[in-house]
């Protein structure tokens, strides 16, 4: 216990010393989220804006968690070194340690694979990554086999969350430790750490820069579009922006014009697991841009010609995103239209500097995939990874580490995206 507190005291002594290094104050009373909008990086309030973690386990580490996890953040290279973490495996060979990822169909995880690649060269190991082809059953063959080769960590996005309990069960029945990377396995107590994003303020950031665009006006459509109904980020990022859109709705900025589940819930703010299942079922592009294409294509049939002009579009990510967006385009009856996602995906950063994609939150994957691999060394070691809070999966409470995330639009993509170094400015036009 005392141990604890002495943790909790040195976590709290650290964060604010880091916070006072960027001019913030640190508070363990996290604020109402707050989006970037058009900001180089998130403020100090945004960084300690209401976490999904927070929210399922509100416990002051959990407060602390994104400035704390982007301050701490170290390197890939760093996590592997044996200072960051203990008597580390020794580099140069094989890890034991094996990754399976969802699809490489979603820009988002080829941009996992090559940032895993890029560490773990840098670090001498080697490690085998899989991709599950968003088929369930793929992924436990997938996870089968590295197990048969003899991993003891595995790094797992499942492609259906509750599906992968039992492929979670597998690895842990053959004593391999399971960490659920971005993506969280639930209703099992077989998953032994969760390195992810904060899901939550994602969404509350897209919908905070429709809300800070939308002014004061009355009565100006939104269509509301969500990710796949197997993956329980798809409920996070939703609740995240229903918490800042639903008063929107409520006083009459916004009239929802796609799904009646959502009308029939718009005068409440906390919507229940089932109910965002309703939404999210009207609304849902599982993820694919042709699905997003066809549903976005309905909506606009059904909706009249004043349903139209100048839209509001809450899409769920960058490869939904640019599908939909297109789609609105081709549509005589809507004048204009601002259109949210997520991840950064090369072609949404171009679509930005174009003009065809409003805005973008920005997930550094860097810090996910350092995160991970210091977790895999820790539990190599027999070591609990440092946690900063939990998510409770349905089953039990998972302990958790979450990375800060940022808003990106045509002002500050520039700086968020190229200053940076994270791509380069020779890939893209118009800068
Ligand atoms: C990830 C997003 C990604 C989406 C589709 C989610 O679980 O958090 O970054 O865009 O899956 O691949």
């Amino acid at each position: 216990m005392r141990r604890k507190l002495f943790t909790l005291i040195a976590l709290l002594t650290f964060a604010s010393f880091i916070l006072a290094a960027c001019g913030g104050t640190a508070t363990q009373t996290p604020a109402a989220p707050t989006a970037a909008s058009g900001a180089a990086a998130p403020t100090a309030a945004a960084a300690m804006a209401p976490t999904a973690a927070a929210a399922m386990a509100p416990t002051a580490a959990a407060a602390m968690a994104p400035t704390a996890a982007a301050a701490m953040a170290p390197t890939a290279a760093a996590a592997m070194a044996p200072t960051a973490a203990g008597a580390a495996p020794a580099a140069g060979g094989a890890l034991a340690v094996g990754i399976v990822l969802p699809t490489k169909d979603e820009t988002r995880w080829t941009q996992d694979e090559a940032r895993f690649k890029e560490a773990l060269d840098k670090a001498g190991y080697q490690v085998e990554i899989l991709f599950s082809e968003k088929d369930s059953a793929k992924e436990k063959a997938n996870v089968e086999s590295l197990i048969t080769k003899g991993i003891k960590v595995l790094i797992l996005t499942p492609v259906d969350g509750t599906a992968a309990a039992s492929t979670a069960a597998a690895a842990r029945a053959a004593g391999v430790k399971v960490i659920s990377y971005d993506r969280l396995i639930r209703d099992t107590d077989a998953v032994d750490y969760y390195v992810t994003f904060d899901s939550l303020a994602v969404g509350a950031q897209q919908a905070q820069y429709l809300v800070d665009k939308a002014g004061s006006a009355k009565g100006q459509p939104l269509y509301l579009y969500a990710g796949a109904a197997s993956d329980n980020n798809a409920f996070i990022f939703f609740q995240g922006a229903w918490n800042v859109l639903q008063p929107k709705i409520a006083d009459g900025t916004f009239v929802i014009k796609n799904s009646s589940e959502a009308i029939a819930l718009q005068s409440k703010m906390e919507l229940t697991r089932d109910e965002q299942a309703k939404i999210i079922a009207q609304v849902t592009t599982d993820w694919a841009p042709a699905t997003a294409k066809t549903l976005a294509e309905s909506n606009l049939t059904t909706a009249t010609a004043a349903d139209k002009g100048n839209v509001f579009i809450l899409a769920p990510n960058d490869d939904t995103a640019r599908a939909i967006g297109d789609t609105f385009a081709a549509d005589k009856d809507v004048k204009t239209f601002l259109i949210t996602g997520q991840d950064a995906a090369p072609a949404s950063v171009q679509y930005i500097i174009d003009g065809k994609q409003s805005m973008t939150v920005f997930k550094d994957v860097r810090t996910l995939v350092a995160d991970s691999i210091s977790a895999a060394v820790a539990l190599l070691q027999d070591k609990a990874p440092t946690a900063k809070g939990s998510y409770n999966n349905g089953k039990v409470d998972v302990p958790a580490i979450q990375s800060p995330v940022v808003t990106v639009d045509k002002a500050n993509v520039k700086a968020a995206l190229f200053d940076s170094g994270y791509y380069k400015t020779s890939d893209y036009t118009g800068l």
